[in-house]
């Protein structure tokens, strides 16, 4: 049995008072209209359709990036005229589900259980209960219980305001039924509008069963129509995915703290601060430590590494036992193999860091190859632009380059190199030598680094 998907995205949304359509404001970092795409997809539909109207121009475009079909509803004259604008959905499907873009936290199993609550021929409407439902449109019973009718507030009179089982709009209908049916929508009613609410009685009038799903979450159907909503949405929304990783296993310093705008996979016993943002595609291995206000995205994190207050994280690939910031900046590229350290106020971009190498305070590397067992001193900069294109630097194993010095690429420095405290290295630097570049540049062949004296 086919099942069709409409998305009902057409409206203005003026209560969110935006130049961009209501549908393309964003919860946990996707739009309204995104997270009901997901759930539609999930249900594998036969086909899908949005219907579109207000900004379309900004809505539009993403549809075509993810190829997903839209009509045009030009003039807004209501929810079943915006349905009669997607008839050609209907030709080859058993049933139509009717979504709306503004109810972003339906899950997939609700839509299911509301799929399944009836046979094909029946029409079948999720509702919710609400200590207030003002502005909803009321589920009207008969003495026996069975649904007659959906009104709007707008038409509604006394004793039907006070009923409190109200429609969420999403709604599953027969599909030839309702092409043949939907001509019959008048809109003679309080807005003027063609209802897709009035579907309910016509079916009654044709003798159609009508099933409901009452569903226990208010969020899953509440819709957004003004930035208050919405606010409230993106907290129940975290509050959700921050139990859900409590319950696999991670310890959260303050689940109201913490964002979620993408897909966190984690191992056990992973600790986050409070003000952790993740975005993207984030995967955290066993034992990693997250300290307060870090921002990571698109990243993944290796087993027992450490990552300190007020670091961001883009992109990157870090290791195991791997140990950053406070105030680190990992910017797309960099790769941390095992062991290593960022310290504070340095920014890495394109870099390979060898294990166990060392960049512990105030430094740029940029487009580099490190080996392992690296020091990189204090205030070392990687000066990778010429003004016009960007260079490599390669930093060989044990390498030990002294503070405050620039790395002028493209240069290489080899194995066991020295590099003086204060040089700017313009030429390569030989292995198991000390380079200084203070006065004149020289090359000391056979010296010989310090050793530790042992106290
Ligand atoms: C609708 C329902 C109401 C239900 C409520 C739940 C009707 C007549 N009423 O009312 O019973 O309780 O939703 O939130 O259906 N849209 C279009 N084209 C239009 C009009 C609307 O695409 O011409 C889209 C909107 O973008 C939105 C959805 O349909 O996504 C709902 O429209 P809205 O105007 O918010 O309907 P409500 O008055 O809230
Ligand atoms: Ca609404």
């Amino acid at each position: 049995m086919s099942l069709s998907i409409v998305i009902l995205a057409a409206g203005k949304g003026s209560r969110m008072k935006s130049a961009i359509p209501k549908i393309m404001h964003k919860l946990a970092g996707k739009t309204l209209l995104d997270h009901v795409i997901g759930t539609a997809q999930a249900l594998s539909p036969s086909s899908m359709v949005v219907v579109c109207g207000n900004g379309a121009d900004q809505v539009l475009p993403l549809l075509e990036e993810k190829n997903i079909t839209s009509v045009m509803q030009h003039e807004q004259l209501g929810t079943g005229h915006a349905v009669m604008q997607a008839e050609d959905a209907f030709a080859d499907a058993d049933q139509i589900l009717v979504l709306y873009g503004d109810v972003p936290l339906t899950q997939q199993s609700t839509l299911n259980e509301l799929v399944n609550c009836g046979d094909e021929n029946s029409l079948r409407i999720l509702t919710t209960e609400l200590d207030d439902p003002t502005g909803y449109g009321r589920i009207v019973r008969n003495d026996v219980g069975n649904v007659i009718c959906i009104t709007e507030q707008k038409d509604a009179d006394e004793a039907t305001l006070a009923i409190k089982e109200v429609n969420s709009g999403i709604m599953v209908l027969p599909a030839k039924w309702l092409s043949q049916s939907l001509n019959k929508l008048s809109n003679n009613n309080a807005q003027g509008e063609y209802y897709l609410t009035d579907m309910v009685s016509l079916a009654v009038k044709d003798g159609l069963e009508i099933n409901t799903v009452c569903c226990d979450d208010n969020a899953e159907v509440a819709g957004v129509n003004t930035r208050q909503q919405l606010a409230v949405l993106e907290r129940h929304y975290q509050q959700l995915q921050a139990n859900e990783l409590m319950a696999k296993g991670v310890t959260l310093a303050d689940p109201a703290r913490l964002d979620i705008r993408g897909t966190l996979t984690t191992g056990t016993d992973i600790t986050l601060d409070v003000n952790v943002i993740i975005e993207g595609n984030v995967i955290l291995a066993d034992n990693v430590e997250i300290g307060a206000n870090c921002i990571i995205k698109d990243s993944t994190i290796g087993e027992g590494t450490i990552i300190l207050a007020n670091s961001m994280i883009d992109f990157s690939q870090v290791g195991e036992n791997v140990t950053i910031g406070p105030f680190a900046r990992l910017r797309p590229g960099t790769k941390l193999s095992d062991n290593a350290k960022i310290g504070n106020f340095v920014e890495t971009k394109n870099a390979n860091i060898g294990e166990g190498s060392k960049v512990n305070h105030l430094s740029y590397i940029g487009d580099t190859d490190m080996g392992n067992n690296v020091n990189i001193g204090a205030g070392t900069i990687t000066c990778n632009y010429d003004g016009a294109n960007k260079h490599r630097t390669t930093i060989g194993n044990n390498v030990f380059i002294g503070s405050d010095s620039q790395l002028v690429a493209p240069i290489t420095i080899a194995n066991g190199a020295t590099i003086g405290a204060g040089t700017t290295l313009r030429k390569d630097a030989a292995e198991q030598a000390l380079t200084l570049t203070k006065s004149v540049q020289r090359t000391i062949v056979g010296w010989k680094r310090p050793n530790k004296i042992k106290k």
